[in-house]
């Protein structure tokens, strides 16, 4: 009998839907007949007594996941994030520069420090990639620092705000659509399909509007209804940073796909498996075959 241990983190639990999912993921390890161990920062020691670890809390190289995934990557164990796509996945000029490398289609997208924050440079910018235009802090999770601007006044608001968290920010061609598209890739094989409803009231799958938060609507999509080339960009997006499980966003255009970005530790609690019932006793087999 092998022992999982799915690390959790109460501080970044905010939703019984979460709770949910943790509990389906512990039932589904005990039906294939191992343990399951859910494990608090406070019980981070007990990694090492683990057979693998499943991370599913929020991953940051800044917060103790990634402590927890280095401690397993140093004790041998399987884990899922490995401490590489966490790092990856949590800056995006990290990220869409290794999309760009492997060739993976984006929307326009260009790097801006300080210095390249000049009226001249920006009227350029809207020039070359269109307007409006996307601005997001590299940092940012859950559509927190991603804003849409049209003119060059908007930019600087926005630009200077971002530039005081990062030497870095990413400008991008806004790339219209009604949904994005979740593949959920592991180990490079399609784990699961689904589309992310933006609310009409933001271009976001979430965003904080007038003090109150709107979530996009979530419906699993089986994979014949998965147009090819939206399957295989997940694929090769996710291969583009690493073997571990992803959530590639995509957004298909008049057929012309392109990928928003990799996340690791993608959400499986809003019903983005119900076409998929196996996808963790999918992940659990893969951890224990490694
Ligand atoms: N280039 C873009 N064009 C149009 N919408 C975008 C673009 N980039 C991001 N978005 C929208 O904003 C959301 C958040 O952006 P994303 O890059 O995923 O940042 P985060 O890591 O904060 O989730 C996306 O889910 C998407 O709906
Ligand atoms: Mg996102």
């Amino acid at each position: 009998m092998s022992r999982l241990g799915i690390f959790v983190d109460r501080k970044t639990l905010s939703n019984s839907e979460q709770l949910n999912a943790l509990i389906r993921c512990r039932d589904v390890a005990e039906t294939l007949g191992h343990t399951a161990n859910f494990i608090f920062p406070v019980d981070i020691h007990k990694i090492k007594k683990m057979d693998a670890i499943f991370i599913r809390a929020r991953t940051d190289p800044m917060n103790i996941t990634y402590v927890a995934a280095q401690m397993a990557r140093f004790h041998r164990i399987p884990v899922l994030d490995d401490p590489e796509s966490i790092r990856c996945c949590s800056d995006k000029i990290h990220m869409y520069s290794r999309l760009i490398r492997e060739n993976i289609s984006l929307p326009k997208t260009v790097f801006l420090s300080r210095h390249d924050l000049n009226v001249e440079r920006v009227t350029r910018l809207f020039d070359e990639l269109g307007t409006p235009l996307i601005v997001k802090e590299p940092s940012t999770s859950f559509s927190l620092r991603v804003e849409k601007v049209s003119d060059i006044a908007d930019f600087f608001k926005v630009a200077q705000r971002f530039i005081k968290l990062s030497d870095w920010i990413v400008v991008q061609q806004y790339i219209e659509s009604k949904y994005d598209w979740r593949i959920g890739v592991l180990d490079g094989k399609l784990l699961y399909a689904c589309k992310y409803t933006i609310p009409s009231v933001t271009f976001k799958i979430q965003a904080s509007v007038n003090g109150h938060i709107v979530y996009c609507g979530v419906e699993s999509v089986p994979p014949e209804k998965v147009p090819l080339h939206v399957i295989q960009l997940g694929i090769d997006a996710a291969n583009a940073i690493g073997r571990g499980l992803y959530g590639v966003d995509i957004k298909n255009n008049n057929g012309d796909a392109c990928v928003i970005e990799v996340n690791d530790n993608p959400s499986i609690e809003s019903g983005e498996d119900d076409c998929y019932p196996r996808v963790f006793e999918t992940i659990i087999s893969h951890l224990f075959a490694e």
